[in-house]
C-alpha cells in the first residue's frame, strides 16, 4: 500500500491542534500506521528540506521546525501522498482553500502547521529519517480493510 510521511509542525502542537489534525486523516479513511512525538534535530531538519537549501527561507525552515516538537505519522492509502496534500491545503495559508486543514488552522506561510510527502519517492525518503521500518505497524486492519476482505 502506498505511504507519506505526514508531520504535525511545532506551530500545530504548540497551538492544541494535535487532536483535530489527526481526526481529519481518519475521518478521511486513511491509515495511520506510524505516529509519534519528536524533537526534530538539525541533521534530521536537514536531511529533510534538502531540496530547499541555499533558498532564502532555508535557515528559518531549519531553525523552525527545530525548535518545539512535532508529531510524525506513517499514513497509508490508496493514492495517499495526493490525498493527503489535497487534505493540506496549499503552502501558503491564504491561498489554501477553507476546509483544508492550511486552510482552516494556518495564517502564515512559515506557520502552516502539517507537513505531507510531496511524491512517492519523497515520502520513502522522508519515512527514513523519522522512522524505524519496526516502528511502523502495518498488521491490522482498518474498517475498510474489514469489509473489502469480507466481499
Ligand atoms: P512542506 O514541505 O512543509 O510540507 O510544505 P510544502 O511542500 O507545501 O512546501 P515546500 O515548497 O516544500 O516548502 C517547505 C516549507 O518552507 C516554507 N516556505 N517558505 N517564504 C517562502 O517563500 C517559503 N516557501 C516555502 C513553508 O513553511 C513550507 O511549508
Ligand atoms: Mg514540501
Amino acid at each position: 500500500m502506498e505511504r507519506t510521511f505526514v508531520a504535525i509542525k511545532p506551530d500545530g502542537v504548540q497551538r492544541g491542534l494535535i487532536g483535530k489534525i489527526i481526526t481529519r486523516i481518519e475521518e478521511k479513511g486513511l491509515k495511520i500506521t506510524g505516529l509519534k512525538m519528536l524533537s526534530v534535530s538539525k541533521e534530521q531538519a536537514e536531511k529533510h528540506y534538502k531540496e530547499h537549501e541555499g533558498k532564502s527561507f532555508y535557515n528559518d525552515l531549519i531553525k523552525y521546525i527545530t525548535s518545539s516538537p512535532i508529531i510524525a505519522m506513517v499514513v497509508e492509502g490508496e493514492n495517499v501522498v495526493k490525498t493527503v496534500r489535497q487534505l493540506m491545503g496549499k503552502t501558503n495559508p491564504s491561498d489554501a482553500e477553507i476546509g483544508t486543514i492550511r486552510g482552516d488552522y494556518s495564517a502564515e506561510m512559515s506557520f502552516n502547521t502539517i507537513h505531507g510527502s510531496d511524491s512517492i519517492e519523497s515520502a520513502e525518503r522522508e519515512i527514513k529519517i523519522y522512522f524505524t521500518e519496526e516502528e511502523i505497524c502495518s498488521n491490522w486492519k482498518t474498517m475498510y480493510e474489514i469489509i473489502k476482505s469480507k466481499l
